[in-house]
């Protein structure tokens, strides 16, 4: 199947390309790099030994995304291009309307008019909020969003639910609610790039880890967990990937009773906390991670993690790569970006 990959230079995108190549698909990428770099295309074409085909523009120009439309015969769509940064969403709120809402509403008005029956989107677990009860499971509500970022992704699951059930069987589609990814190919040539000073722990640890930052901060030893850090489900990437993999296949091939809308949470099903992270990270690589408690962030909750039962039994998908070489797999790109 040919498959359009928007945000495919990204961070999951990018290894998601890498997984769709080895499943027999032809990923094609449309990006405008504002949150990437070209040479992602490098590192792919160092694992995939040839160069994805890429179209570089915007997904809220429409002209441009029917260019791509006109020019490929796409089977599936998925649509990872967004922007992710919570903090810049408070602060730069139609930035965020604009790019992740007008981008969506774009790259699906294409889908339906081409008659492309299947699509899968990006969303998230930051749609669950503080959730009342763990694990988190698809079925829970939804609380209202405490960011900009976080309601383009509420209000994104709501348009493909409405678009997708008016289509009347013409398109079927997946929203994807991530937990938190982390970890790289295990190559080290593709990888997360964070621009700036990372928000994210993960990053965060190995540029610090790297001496490219002074020390870790842990945001908070005073809550309510076992040892008082924040937890969270981390997720490899490359699992993460795969799980589109899944999606698709299942949209391609499933019975007409299957609901034509569906989400899944795709995590691991286990919650670890900052400090067991950071513990795992030191032992796991031999590196001493200079770190010190410091306040809570604010907006943080407590824990989150999944239940990941319904991507397993519907999907036949479920994580298989442990936290210790999602954090050695982090380790190893960040050596080779820092050299
Ligand atoms: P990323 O920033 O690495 O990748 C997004 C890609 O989309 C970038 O290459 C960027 O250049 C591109 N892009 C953004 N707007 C575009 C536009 N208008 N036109 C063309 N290209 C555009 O982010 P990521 O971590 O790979 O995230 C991918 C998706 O997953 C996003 O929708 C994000 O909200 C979602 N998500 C990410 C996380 C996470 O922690 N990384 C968690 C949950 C959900
Ligand atoms: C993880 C834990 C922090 C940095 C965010 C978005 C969410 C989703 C994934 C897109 C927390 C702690 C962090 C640091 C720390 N993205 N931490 N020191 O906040 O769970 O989720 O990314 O959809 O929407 O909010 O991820 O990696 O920022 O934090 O102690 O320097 O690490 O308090 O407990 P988060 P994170």
């Amino acid at each position: 199947m040919n498959i359009l990959v928007t945000g495919g230079a990204g961070y999951i995108g990018s290894h998601t390309v890498v997984e769709l190549t080895k499943a027999g698909h032809v990923p094609i990428i449309l990006d405008d790099f504002r949150n990437s770099r070209e040479s992602v295309l490098d590192g792919l074409e160092t694992i995939l030994g040839s160069r994805p085909k890429t179209y570089v523009g915007d997904c809220t120009d429409a002209d441009f995304v029917e260019t791509v439309f006109l020019a490929e015969q796409i089977d599936g769509v998925i649509h990872f291009a967004a922007l992710k940064a919570v903090g810049e969403s408070i602060e730069k709120p139609l930035l965020y309307y604009r790019n992740n809402i007008g981008s969506l509403v774009t790259v699906l008005d294409a889908t339906l008019r081409h008659g492309v029956k299947a699509f899968v989107f990006s969303s998230s677990a930051t749609v669950y909020g503080e959730p009342d009860s763990l694990p988190i499971k698809e079925t829970d509500p939804r609380k209202p969003a405490t960011s900009p970022y976080g309601n383009t992704k509420q209000i994104g699951e709501d348009i493909l639910r409405d678009t997708t059930l008016a289509s009347a069987g013409s398109l079927r589609s997946i929203a994807l609610r991530y937990f938190n990814p982390i970890g790289a190919h295990e190559s080290g040539t593709i990888g997360e790039l964070p621009l700036g000073i990372p928000n994210n722990l993960v990053p965060y640890l190995t540029q610090t880890a790297a001496g490219l930052r002074e020390r870790l901060t842990i945001f908070g030893d005073d809550y309510e967990t076992a040892d008082g850090t924040c937890i969270r489900d981390y997720i490899h990437v490359v699992d993460l990937a795969r799980a589109h993999i899944a999606a698709l296949d299942h949209l391609f091939s499933s019975e007409t009773d299957q609901p034509a809308y569906d989400v899944y949470n795709v995590g691991t099903g286990h919650g670890t906390s900052v400090a067991e992270l950071v513990e795992t990270f030191e032992r796991e690589t031999g590196v001493k991670v200079p770190h010190a408690i410091g306040p809570r962030r604010h907006g943080d909750i407590s824990s989150c993690y999944a239940n990941a039962d319904k991507i397993r039994r519907t999907l036949g998908w479920s994580a298989e790569i442990p936290l210790s070489q999602a954090l050695t797999d982090s380790w190893r790109w960040q050596q080779n970006i820092t050299a």
